[in-house]
């Protein structure tokens, strides 16, 4: 199995112009890792990211994209747009996107279309949530919100990566154990499996709590390949050291 990591810093709706430039020096200076790595700042940032990370091994991405071309959608931002920034990725349905901003399993499937559609690779994130875990509902959860994806994206489904993130997981403290992520991505992996003959070049990231002393033994799990980072992406020393543990 060769498939090679990827480490996709989150900022969220955090940094501020000089904040944001000396993460970025840091992280351009603390490379190359033998992992792919890529940051997601607020859209309004892209500008400055692509002048201090052109030529660097670090790419970048947005945190969502408009399931709209172009129009009457103020607030949103076209993939094309984001594509014009050099952004190679685009997250959709995170699930702070899910339940804050209402968005649906279809919503979420037809962003990923719109960002593939301006080369854009999708970081689709499914995940259940506490309730749902406890109710014993995590399999039926993910494979759902999965399963929109598949069914919009069809054949193309490969070229998406997902992340699993469990909702109880982001910005806890609490990180899902080997085995509990282990067994969900696995799931996904049949899941995707079935609806293309690559899913095993596919990369499933995890997300959710991961910290330079607990990536290690996430990224060694056979189908994780990665991490969506939040809280530890905002410090180049934390974020480095995860991206040398997927190396
Ligand atoms: P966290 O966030 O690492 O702060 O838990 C992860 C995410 O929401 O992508």
């Amino acid at each position: 199995m060769a498939r090679t990591k990827l480490v996709v810093g989150n900022w969220k709706m955090n940094g501020s112009r000089a904040a944001n430039a000396e993460l970025l020096a840091a992280l351009k200076a603390a490379g190359p890792w033998g992992a792919e790595v890529a940051v997601c700042p607020p859209t309004v940032y892209l500008a400055d990211t692509v002048l201090a990370l052109q030529g660097s091994n670090v790419a970048w991405g947005a945190q969502d994209c408009s399931a709209h071309a172009s129009g009457a959608y103020t607030g949103e931002v076209a993939a094309a747009m984001l594509s014009e920034f050099g952004c190679r990725y685009a997250i959709v349905g995170h699930s702070e996107r899910r339940a804050l901003h209402g968005e649906s399993d279809q919503l979420v499937a037809d962003k990923a279309k719109a960002a593939l559609a301006h080369n854009l690779t999708p970081i689709v994130c499914v995940g259940e949530t506490l309730a749902e875990r406890e109710a014993g509902r995590t399999d039926e959860v993910v494979k759902r919100q999965l399963s929109a994806v598949i069914h919009t994206l069809a054949h193309c489904i490969s070229q998406v990566v997902v992340a699993y993130e469990p909702v109880w997981a982001i910005g806890t403290g609490k990180t899902a154990s080997p085995d509990q992520a282990q067994a969900v991505h696995a799931l996904l992996r049949t899941q995707l499996t079935a609806a293309t003959q690559t899913a095993g070049d596919m990369k499933i990231l995890y997300g959710g709590s991961v910290k330079a002393d607990n990536a290690a033994a996430l990224f060694a799990l056979p189908d994780v390949d990665g991490g969506l980072i939040g809280g530890a992406s905002l410090k180049a020393a934390d974020f480095a050291a995860i991206c040398r543990a997927a190396g």
